[in-house]
This record gives structure tokens, sequence and C-alpha cells, in this order.
């Protein structure tokens, strides 16, 4: 291989066939990083149920077991956990820096050590990663905090950490996790206001009380935790992804096609669906499945991103990619990551009229123009979604460099395409194995030159 070849996955995709029939969703990357995080709370192993075969969940298998924490797949999505073994507070920067969320093991580590030293986040590809609410949060409960060479070094002076009332300026998923995991451990009550309100928060929460834990109000933007003196092993099932779901529908959406997914959470893309109504598609559910038949797409929409239940950033790529083959003008603000928009310049490569105003927050999208297949990379894993998204409706054939990033994110996303109609080939790069997930092992496919 030359030496300025990268090892890249890439996904053919021949567009302007309608998605149609049903397929399953899998677990919730974001509810399963955080709980296997968690279970380094429990002395006596934690058995998780759909955990997804992504390889963010590889990434954090690793950084468990680098800290001594014991892992095994006991068949396909199910993991368990044996974190007796744990000793060190301290996570690796070489595993750390390839996932954002393995910030969420600072909070646990802090809980279960009253020590905790994680890499800062710094930035990503999306913009800034702050951690001041998260150093607020552990401030709080009686860490001393600091930043040096890098880390974020959280520790208790007394023995244990104890209860406190914080009160966030802003609703943020990630601090929120953090400070539960840190004070269900902690002596007294904690109190926390203005959370964040995701369904994967909520399943943290509920996994967190299955193995003893004493937490209330998760859901509302008010949780109230009595802290208790341990927490046991337990068997969880993790929520469906929604972002997942929502990626299938909007493709639906995009080649005009009829898709059900089943195995999903309604609940959670109630205002993502209304989105989907607004344009002219017919959305239909059940207790656990949805169904858009997409065929009179009759116009845009627009889009604000906010937490939840608000419209969630994560379906911002795929929904602008969607958004570019609908009749009229479309407006998209982000306002969660200040730098979301890159990929727009991909889609501009397929012939889509998108304009992203200077301070990069808003996007200007006249739909409707018939996209062309064209070669084009992704930055991110919603992005590469997007490029998806849009390759599907495009006529001929796009190829999407950069696969590995959906990769990290969707369980073999062109299998679910395919299942559905989708013209989709995975054409070079590596295939992530099945189990065991922890293992970085991959099968050049079909062969790596
Ligand atoms: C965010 C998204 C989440 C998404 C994830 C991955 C929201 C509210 N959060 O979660 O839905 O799944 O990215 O794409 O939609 N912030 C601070 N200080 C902090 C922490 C956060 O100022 O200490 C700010 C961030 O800059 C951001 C906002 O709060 O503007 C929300 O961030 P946060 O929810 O913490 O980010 P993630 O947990 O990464």
């Amino acid at each position: 291989m030359n030496v300025l070849d990268r090892l890249e996955t890439t996904l053919r995709v021949r567009g302007g066939y309608a998605l149609s029939g049903s397929v399953q969703t899998h677990g919730a990357k974001n509810a399963a990083l955080p709980i296997m995080a968690a279970a380094l709370l429990s002395k006596t192993p934690v058995t998780l149920h759909r955990i997804p075969r992504i390889t963010d969940v590889s990434v954090m298998w690793q950084l468990l077991e680098s800290l001594g924490a014991r892992l095994r797949t006991e068949g396909p999505g199910t993991v368990t956990i044996d974190a007796s073994g744990v000793s060190t507070h301290r996570a690796p920067y070489t595993l750390v820096r390839k996932l954002a969320a393995s910030f969420d093991l600072a909070g646990p580590l802090l809980g279960r050590f009253g020590a905790a030293e994680v890499p800062l986040p710094g930035g990503c590809v999306l913009g800034t990663r702050a951690t001041d609410l998260h150093e607020q949060a552990f401030r709080a409960l009686g860490a001393d905090v600091s930043n040096a060479h890098g880390y974020l070094i959280a520790k208790t002076s007394g023995a244990r950490l104890h209860g406190s009332d914080i009160e966030f300026r802003q609703p943020s998923v990630g601090a929120t996790k953090n400070a539960l995991l840190a004070s269900v451990l902690a002596a007294g009550t904690t109190t926390l206001r203005n959370v964040a309100m995701e369904p994967e928060v909520v399943d943290l929460a509920n996994f967190l009380n299955a193995m003893g834990a004493k937490v209330a109000g998760h859901g509302g933007d008010t949780i109230v935790i009595e802290g208790v003196a341990e927490l046991h092993g337990v068997e969880y099932e993790i929520i469906p992804d929604r972002i997942v779901t929502g990626t299938l529908l909007l493709a639906a959406c995009a080649t005009r096609g009829d898709v059900t997914v089943e195995r999903c959470a309604p609940a959670h893309l109630a205002v993502t669906m209304a989105k989907l109504a607004e344009c002219g598609a017919k959305v239909t559910s059940g207790k656990d499945w949805l169904r858009v038949e997409a065929d009179r797409i009759t116009g845009g929409t627009d889009i604000l991103t906010a937490p939840h239940p608000g419209f969630p950033t994560d379906l911002q790529p795929p929904m602008l990619g969607f958004l570019c083959t609908a009749p009229g003008t479309s407006v998209v603000e982000e306002t969660i990551f200040n730098a979301r928009f890159s990929y727009v310049n991909e889609l501009a490569r397929m012939g889509a009229d998108v304009r992203v105003a200077i301070d990069n927050n808003t996007a200007l999208i006249k739909g409707g123009t018939p996209l062309s297949g064209a070669p084009v990379e992704a930055p991110d894993i919603r992005a590469g979604a997007a490029l998806v998204v849009a390759g599907l409706a495009a006529q001929g054939e796009t190829e999407i460099i950069g696969l590995e990033y959906v990769d990290r994110g969707y369980e073999r996303l062109e299998e679910m395409l395919s299942a559905l109609g989708g013209q989709v080939q995975r054409a070079s790069g590596v295939l992530p194995v099945d189990e065991p997930l922890g293992t970085f092992e991959t099968t050049a496919y079909p062969k790596v030159v």
C-alpha cells in the first residue's frame, strides 16, 4: 500500500431506488456507552443486552479492559462486564482520543475511587467540547478539580463524595450523565437542576436504579439522587437507537419509499416525525414500530436543533440530506455544535443547493433540484449518514469515502439498507468483525490493495 493511502472504507450507493419494507433498529450507541462506563460502579458482574456492534463500543470495551475490567460476549449483542478487578482511576489517552464519550468514565471513576484522571476531550470535528459543567458538578460534590497535562483530575479530600444542590446554566447530556454517575454512591442527597432530558439519560438512570441506586425525576428537568453505599450487578437491555431509526426513515423520505422500522421507540422521535409529516410524509406508529410512507413529499420544513425533546442535533445532517430532495426552501439552524455543517460542501458536489450563513449555524436549502451521484467524503458519523441519504436519492453512483466513521455509530448500515431494497455495497476497506466486540480485528473487504 502506498504510504499516502490510509485504510479507507468506502460505500458505493446506486441511487434512485425507493426503499421499501421492514427493518429492525439496534441498541442505542449513546445509551450503551455510558451504561458500559457505569458498570465500573458495581463490584459484581453486569450483563447488558442489545449492545450495538459498532466501533465506538469496541473502543469503550478496550478502555474498560485497560482499566482492569473483564468483558466477554455472551451472544449477539450481549456483553458481561466484571469490574471487580479495576484498580486504576486513570484512563489512557491513546484510547480516549478515539472516543468523545470516554469522558463518561470520569463520573464512575470518581464515584467508585474518589479520584478520576481522564484526558480532556478538547475539540472534535463538530466543534468545541467544553467541560466546565462537568467540573461544576464534581466540585459541588466535594472533589478538587484541576486540569494538568491534558487531563482532568478530580479527587475527593474526604472519604466519599457528598450530596449537593447543582443548577446547570444549560442542559448538557454529558454533564448530566457524569453528575449522575458520580453522585449515586455519594453520601446524602443530590439535586440536579436544568438537566438533559434525552432518552439516553433516562436509560442510564433506569440502569443505575436496576443496580440498586435511588434516582428519581429523570426524564424531567430535575433529578434527585439519594446516595447509596454500594451497587450490585444486574441484567439490562439498552433502549433502541433513535438516531439510527430516524436515519432509516429519512432515507425512506429521500427515496419516496415506504419503510417500517421495528423494535424502535416511537415516543423518542415525536418531533422528528412531526417534521416529516409537515413535509407530506404519512407517518403511522404502534407500540414499538414506526412507518413512513413518502410517495407524496410536498415541501420542505424549518428545523432548529435543541436539547430533547427538541429536534436532535444528531439527526440534523441526515435531515438536511433529505431536505435537499424536498421541493421548496428549508432552513436548518444548529444550536448545539458550532461546526456541524462541514459536510454541506460534499452535498454541493452532488448538486445540492445549500448556503451556510457566515456564523456557520444556519443553512438555507433550496430543495428539489435532482442530485447526481459523485465521489464524496464523510467527515464524521452523522455527516456520513447525510451523504448516504442523499446518495440513495441521487441519480447514478455515489462513492462515499469514510464509511469507517459511519461504522462508529451504525451497525452495518449497508445491510439494513440492502434489506429495504437499497442498492448499496461496502466497496473497499474493512468490515467490522462480529464478536468479540472488543477486538479491533477487521476483515479486509473485499480486498485491500
Ligand atoms: C451532544 C448532544 C447529544 C448528542 C451528542 C453527540 C445535545 C444537548 N447534546 O451531547 O444529543 O448525541 O452531542 O453528537 O443535543 N457544554 C458546555 N459545557 C460543558 C458541557 C457542554 O458549555 O461542560 C455545551 C456544549 O458546548 C454544547 C451544549 O453544552 O453546546 C450541549 O453539550 P452536551 O449535551 O454536553 O454534549 P454531548 O454530551 O456531547
